[in-house]
């Protein structure tokens, strides 16, 4: 089970009706009575696109100076991935990819107050993000730098400069902590987990409570640039699904991707940030292909856990074990990330990681009509290795609010199973949702809750229980802890 009374003090960015001095159960603690709490709605803010004019989003270097740098874990304290982009990117009918061979990719590194003596070479790549219709707009982008740092302490406050020196055009000096050494005991004392963050103001309100409370790390779990919310040029709409339906494909607007690096540099080229996919990271251009921005400007220790892609991984954050898994992928038991997991479970040692934690895009327990029960194959598929392996807890985004479950297991209550938090409210343009599938009206017709991308159908009629024979609860689910509602009269 790995149970531990070590308090794991995890900030939960989007749960913004949280009140600081309430006492936070442990997952420990409950099972809780369901209850349903009411919505300040002066909490959501302003959930409008940064301008692609804002100057927080404009490149304020020249040449090939680095710019959108960032920083990623690998699986353990001592390796950490530096990224960043150099040169310009470009947008239109003709355009001319950079050679990423052209600038190279080092980082000169050492512990702080000490010589920088340590250095670094990795790799470089552009990407494009191309759409063979006339009208279409295609996109290329600047040189992405990655570089794994290895060999570095625990817990430990390293300096470090990014760049080519050989250009002359060597960043300035970045700070980070290193991660704890794995342990029962030893813990990173902050870790921000953040679902679905987009690049509003809304998102800098979330960005300057992240900032404020200095983690040491950041979990993204999906949806985090919204580029797909754009038209190739560069028109905004607020409603992925009903946007541009003439179009020829889902366009995109790649520089919105370059805004949020730039606007985040600030902050995640001292904090570690690890990516998971959502659905807006699916982006599909020619040739079918996908996740090609996600996967080209983030840094993932997929190879370092075991990992063929950069659509799952996992990695150690302290005496946590962190579990990163791919919705938008096949999880099927006879699919490569199953069995990856599997292998990736079976290895983790209690004794050294007593926490698991798992995180993917789209929840499995939500009961909030938006996306209900929309990532049942998955479930059906994954849930009972989860169980087995006795991950403690589950971080999910994809529906635009909040919701802790009781620990819960096959929709049950089951001391074994995670607890579940949903916190896909990060700052985004999207709709908050408000209604619960188990109010009258609410629960919606089984055929149209899968997902279009993610296919098939599992999401039958409960079969026991108190909703046997029925797809939605007739009151909030005995497996929520604890929701929110806009109306005035909370149902407790
Ligand atoms: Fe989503
Ligand atoms: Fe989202």
């Amino acid at each position: 089970m790995g149970l531990n009374s070590v308090r794991l003090n995890i900030i939960i960015l989007s749960l913004l009706f949280y009140v600081s001095s309430a006492e936070i159960p442990t997952t420990l603690d409950g099972p809780f009575k369901p209850v349903t709490i009411p919505l300040d709605q002066s909490f959501r803010g302003n959930a409008v696109d940064l301008p692609n004019t804002d100057p927080l989003l404009q490149r304020k270097v020249e040449g090939f100076y680095p710019e959108q740098i960032s920083l990623s874990l690998s699986t353990n304290y001592d390796s950490v991935w530096v990224s960043w982009i150099t040169g310009e990117f470009q947008i239109g009918e003709n355009i001319d990819p950079l050679d990423p061979d052209t600038v190279g990719s080092l980082v000169q590194y050492g512990e702080f107050q000490k010589l920088i003596t340590e250095e670094a070479w990795g790799y470089s790549l552009v990407y494009s993000q191309l759409y063979p219709f006339e009208g279409l707009q295609n996109y290329t982008s600047g040189i992405i730098h990655h570089v794994r740092l290895t060999g570095l302490k625990p817990n430990t406050l390293y300096q470090y400069q990014c760049g080519d020196p050989y250009l002359a055009a060597m960043s300035g000096v970045h700070y980070f902590r290193t991660m704890p050494v794995s342990g029962p005991k030893s813990y990173p004392s902050r870790i921000a987990v953040v679902g679905d963050l987009g690049l509003t103001y809304n998102t800098t309100s979330t960005v300057n409570h992240m900032t404020s409370n200095h983690p040491d790390l950041i979990v993204l779990v999906g949806d985090v640039s919204y580029a797909d919310m754009y038209l190739t040029n560069g028109t905004g709409s607020d409603c992925y699904k009903c946007s541009f339906p003439d179009t020829p494909i889902h366009e995109t607007y790649q520089p919105r991707w370059d805004y949020w690096g730039r606007y985040m540099q600030p902050l995640i080229s001292s904090v570690p940030k690890m990516v998971i996919e959502g659905d807006h990271e699916i982006e599909l251009q020619a040739e079918n292909m996908t996740f090609v921005a996600y996967s080209s400007r983030f840094a993932f220790p997929s190879e370092e856990s075991g990992s063929s892609s950069t659509l799952y991984y996992s990695f150690n954050a302290g005496g946590i074990h962190f579990i990163m898994l791919g919705a938008y992928i096949s999880y099927n038991k006879s699919g490569d990330q199953y069995k990856w997991l599997e292998r990736d479970l079976a290895s983790v040692d209690r004794a050294v990681t007593p926490w698991l934690v798992a995180t993917w895009h789209p929840p499995w327990y939500s009961t909030y009509t938006a996306h209900y029960r929309e990532a049942e194959c998955m479930r059906v598929e994954m849930e009972d290795l989860l169980y087995n392996y006795g991950v403690d807890m589950v971080f999910n985004g994809h529906v635009d609010a909040y919701e802790r479950s009781n620990r819960v297991y096959n929709y049950t209550l089951d001391p074994c199973g995670p607890v579940y938090i949903t916190i896909g409210d990060g700052g985004n343009t999207e709709t908050m949702a408000i209604t619960h599938a188990d109010e009258p009206g609410n629960c919606p017709e089984p055929s149209t809750t899968p997902d279009d991308f993610m296919g098939g159908f599992c999401a039958f009629n409960f079969t026991s229980g108190p909703a046997a024979g029925r797809f939605c609860w007739d009151r909030q689910p005995d497996y929520s802890a604890l929701r929110e509602t806009p109306k005035v009269s909370s149902g407790a």
